[in-house]
């Protein structure tokens, strides 16, 4: 089994440029693609309309004393009806793509059966009106918010929402299966699967470590299909990815190589080693033995889950550094998750995640560059033949706005700095040879930080929650300008 390789591996290299990764004028290549994120359930609201049904992040929003404020994405950033001064507003910044994800309980309210065309439509307006604009579409087929229906047959606990899911990507596919640049299947299944049904502190808010781990392999499986089916119905030549949330682990102290090496199994190689043709880590497997047997993985499906990719979306914000409890001590874990009770870590709920080292952004989450370049070179280590995309990588600041000569202004400095080393960090591990395709910035408008609500603000263009409108901040100026000199600017 691949390991991927820890930072000691090739911390003798490490110093190359400006320390703090502030380095000036680092260029990017035409074909490097820039653009930013953004997802359906965190954007759009009208959550009634056009057909629409239920996702499990409508219900889990409305129980009470889940999301910071009580805040749903009931309305979000209403960008559902305002889609289109949005894609204007996308061209006037530059943006080269936009990643977008697609509401599966708008093309199929309870999961399944036929495509309801109105949601169909409301996506085939938003990728036309990209093309049009010169705006390349990165289309997202499940960024989390699964038909209530399907959760009410066990979610993704259930083997079945995985074939269900097929079907979902063959009906989107076969609509705009002509005009999607890239395709991909899954926008972080960790958190789909550890989040929502380990820790609770996603939806659907379940605490159960064995349906989890069926979780795990029912998203990989979901992905396997679902790329074979859209090869099935896709006519242009699109890219297909999934998108992952790989952990950057550093070890601590004489216990910490084995509490890298759990969290690893659990947050990198489960969905690295059956993605790309290696199974399931026999290591991840024994450490689990007491929560489940893995009965749920039937023959066959590590080919199935297999399917040939052309690229892998890496989202990245920061690191964690773990050693092993010792059973005496309050036991630490400041893993940047909310804590709701249960463990996003079936099996190696002892491992400690120490406090990271600061300066953080609003999410508490350390800021550290270092460990972008980090990813990104071991990840070519691991998989030299597999090109790379950073699918998100943005933070969250306590904005302040201000009156400018010509208006209200946010001059939001520490984010321009955070979007500044970690461009210079991508820049530095091409540089080592990186095969890395483009950038997505998350995100492009401050929206629903799923249970932090609107209380997290990470975008370059600020939404007022009052009048929903937008105001572009410094950052999405200063990002305007790299997009157009395809510099870093300082
Ligand atoms: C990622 C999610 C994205 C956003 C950022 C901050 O985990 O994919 O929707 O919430 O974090």
């Amino acid at each position: 089994m691949r390991r991927m390789p820890q930072r000691d591996d090739w911390s003798t290299t490490m110093t190359i440029g400006n320390p703090d990764y502030r380095d000036a004028g680092l260029e990017f290549s035409g074909d490097f693609l820039l653009g930013s994120a953004t997802a359906s359930y965190q954007i759009e609201g009208a959550v009634h309309e056009d057909g629409r049904g239920a996702s499990i992040w409508d219900t889990f929003s409305h129980t009470p004393g889940k999301i910071t404020n009580d805040d749903t994405g009931d309305v979000a950033c209403d960008h559902y009806h305002r889609w289109e001064s949005d894609l204007d507003l996308m061209a006037e910044l530059g943006l080269e793509a936009y990643r977008f994800s697609i509401a599966w309980p708008r093309i199929q309210p309870t999961g399944r059966g036929p495509a309801n065309e109105a949601g169909l439509a409301f996506y085939e307006r938003l990728v036309d009106g990209l093309i049009a604009r010169g705006i390349r579409p990165i289309a997202t087929l499940y960024h989390w918010d699964l038909p209530q229906a399907l959760e009410d047959e066990g979610g993704w606990a259930n083997r079945a929402t995985a074939e269900a899911f097929a079907d979902y990507a063959r009906l989107v596919g076969e609509r705009l299966g002509d005009r999607v640049a890239v395709w991909t299947t899954l926008n972080e299944p960790w958190c789909s699967a550890y989040l929502g049904y380990g820790s609770g502190a996603h939806a659907p808010g379940l605490m159960d470590g064995a349906k989890a781990l069926a979780a795990v392999h029912h998203l990989n499986l979901a992905h396997g299909l679902a790329v074979s089916a859209l090869r099935d119905v896709v006519t242009n030549d699109p890219g297909y990815s999934i998108t992952l949330n790989l952990h950057v682990v550093r070890p601590s102290g004489e216990t910490g190589q084995e509490a890298a090496r759990r969290v690893d199994g659990l947050a990198n190689r489960v969905f690295l080693g059956p993605l790309l043709g290696d199974g399931y880590p026999d290591d991840v497997i024994a450490d689990t033995a007491g929560v489940t047997d893995w009965a749920f993985v039937k023959p066959g499906d590590t080919e199935l889950i297999a399917q040939p990719i052309d690229v892998l979306g890496v989202n990245y914000y920061s690191t964690v550094t773990v050693r092993m409890w010792d059973g005496v001590s309050e036991r630490v874990r400041a893993d940047g998750h909310k804590d709701m009770g249960g463990t996003p870590w079936p099996g190696s709920d002892d491992v400690e995640f120490l406090q990271q080292p600061g300066p953080y952004t609003a999410m508490g989450w350390n800021i550290d560059p270092s460990g972008l370049e980090d990813l990104l070179v071991a990840l070519h280590a691991a998989y030299p033949e597999l090109p790379l995309m950073v699918t998100e990588n943005g933070a969250a600041f306590d904005d302040v706005v201000t009156e400018g000569s010509d208006g209200p202004v946010v001059q939001d400095d520490d984010r321009i700095d955070y979007l500044r080393r970690h461009f210079t960090a991508a820049h530095r591990a091409m540089a080592r040879g990186v095969d890395l395709r483009g950038y997505q910035v998350w995100s492009l408008m401050d929206n629903f930080e799923w249970g932090y609500g609107y209380s997290k603000r990470f975008g370059i263009v600020r939404v007022d929650y009052d009048t929903l409108e937008r105001l572009p901040k410094a950052s999405a100026r200063w990002y305007a300008e790299l997009i157009r000199t395809r510099r870093i600017p300082a």
